[in-house]
């Protein structure tokens, strides 16, 4: 089979770029290893920046969003010194999120992209990306049956994520790979439970972070900090709830709606920044691009955001024969990709701090307190805070 465009994975980035190619009349291919209906209900974010909703709606890709997401714009810090509320939509710029789970928004994407005529392969796995230094390059993949077979492209689109074959393809040196792993995990929870209060809450708790984020009225995702290592399953439901409950300060604050855990996922914190964006006609959007710790929920904003520049400038040089877009790619990403990750970075050491009974934990702890007493008291650092937790 042959596309002007062969585009590995169907999240975010993968599915905004093949709605946009194929409304400009690119040819193109999506190829995804999972099937149709894993792909509609897998469970990841769900916190859409006010920039990411003017993307999607520029392209006539947010109807579904404006129907069932709702708007948020607060959230609720809780420590040992009590606790405060940011409304964050009337600070900084003003802006909001829109809570919508992120497979909603996906499968809206693929009924669009497959009601225009957009073509997908499921249950197909790309192995490799080969000959990308050339400008024939090809994608060997894998087809529901486990039968081997060859794509030909002009360009590849690396959207299969951070272990994905565009990564794999990429020959040593010719890609710098920056990167950073935290030490630190999370337990990812589902629960079937209604949000327990009206706002994103964050705690700081000497046992651990523990965090609460709405995405529809009958499921919740809530984290917990967790002991790098240890398996999803080794907490009980009862005590996830209890040590949600004491980190959260349910006995001072008000209880949590508990119902059954739906399910449980280990987070090790780790970022990490591909530089260039490119090796020559390979181009890599989304998580296969960048990595961000899910501290402050910027990994699909700037998947939608790297994807619709990366449209343009394939649909420049396919459809005009002008490469510029194209050599300018890399760099025009970079710096959202940097300051995402900075503020990724500021809001994890806000929101963790070392155990240890050490001076220097102590000392760092101490600063830790000191930043949310500035955030909790200084309007300037609230605005500060607002526009970058909302931005992209
Ligand atoms: N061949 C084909 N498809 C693949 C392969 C492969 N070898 N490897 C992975 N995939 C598919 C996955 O099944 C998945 O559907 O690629 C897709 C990648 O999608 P995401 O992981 O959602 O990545 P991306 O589109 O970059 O999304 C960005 O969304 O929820 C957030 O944290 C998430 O930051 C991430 C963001």
């Amino acid at each position: 089979e042959t596309a002007d465009v062969v585009i590995l994975g169907a999240g975010p980035a993968g599915l905004v770029l093949g709605n946009l190619l194929q409304a400009s009349g690119v040819d193109c291919l999506v190829v995804e290893r999972a099937d149709a209906a894993q792909v509609r209900t897998r469970a990841r974010a769900g916190f859409l920046a006010a920039n990411t909703v003017r993307i999607l709606d520029r392209h006539g890709l947010a109807e579904g969003l404006h129907r069932r997401g709702r708007e948020h714009s607060a959230c609720e810090f809780r420590t040992q010194d009590g606790r405060f509320r940011l409304d964050y939509g009337s600070l900084g710029r003003g802006e909001r999120h829109t809570v919508y789970p992120q497979q909603e928004l996906v499968t809206d994407l693929l009924t669009h992209y497959q009601g225009a005529g957009g073509r997908i392969s499921f249950r197909t796995e790309a192995v490799a990306v080969v000959g990308a230094d050339g400008s024939r390059p090809e994608v060997t993949v894998r087809d529901p049956d486990g039968r081997p077979s060859r794509l030909h492209a002009r360009y590849v689109a690396g959207c299969d994520g951070r272990h994905g074959a565009a990564r794999r393809s990429l020959p040593p040196g010719a890609v710098r790979r920056h990167h950073l792993d935290h030490g630190l995990s999370w337990l990812g929870l589902l629960a079937q439970a209604p949000p327990s209060l009206d706002a994103v809450g964050y705690a700081v708790h000497p046992d651990g972070f523990a965090g609460h984020m709405a995405r529809t009225p009958e499921v919740t995702r809530y984290y917990l900090q967790y002991q790098r290592g240890q398996a999803a399953d080794a907490w009980s439901e009862q005590r996830i709830w209890d040590e949600l409950a004491l980190r959260m300060g349910a006995a001072e604050y008000g209880a949590l709606h508990r119902g059954p855990i739906v399910q449980r996922t280990v987070v090790d914190l780790e970022s990490d920044v591909l530089e260039p964006l490119r090796y020559g006609s390979l181009l890599l959007a989304g998580d296969a691009a960048a990595l961000l710790s899910p501290s402050a929920a910027k990994g699909a904003n700037l998947a939608v955001l790297e994807a619709e520049i990366l449209a343009g400038a394939l649909v420049d040089d396919l459809a005009h024969g002008d490469a510029r877009g194209l050599e300018r790619y890399s760099a025009q990403c970079l710096p959202y990709i940097w300051r995402a990750q900075e503020f990724s970075q500021w809001m994890l050491r806000l929101l963790h701090g070392p155990s240890g009974p050490d001076a220097e934990s102590l000392f760092h702890n101490a600063l830790r307190r000191a930043r949310l007493e500035s955030l909790r008291t200084s309007r300037s650092q609230q605005d500060w805070f607002a526009e970058h937790y909302v931005g992209v």
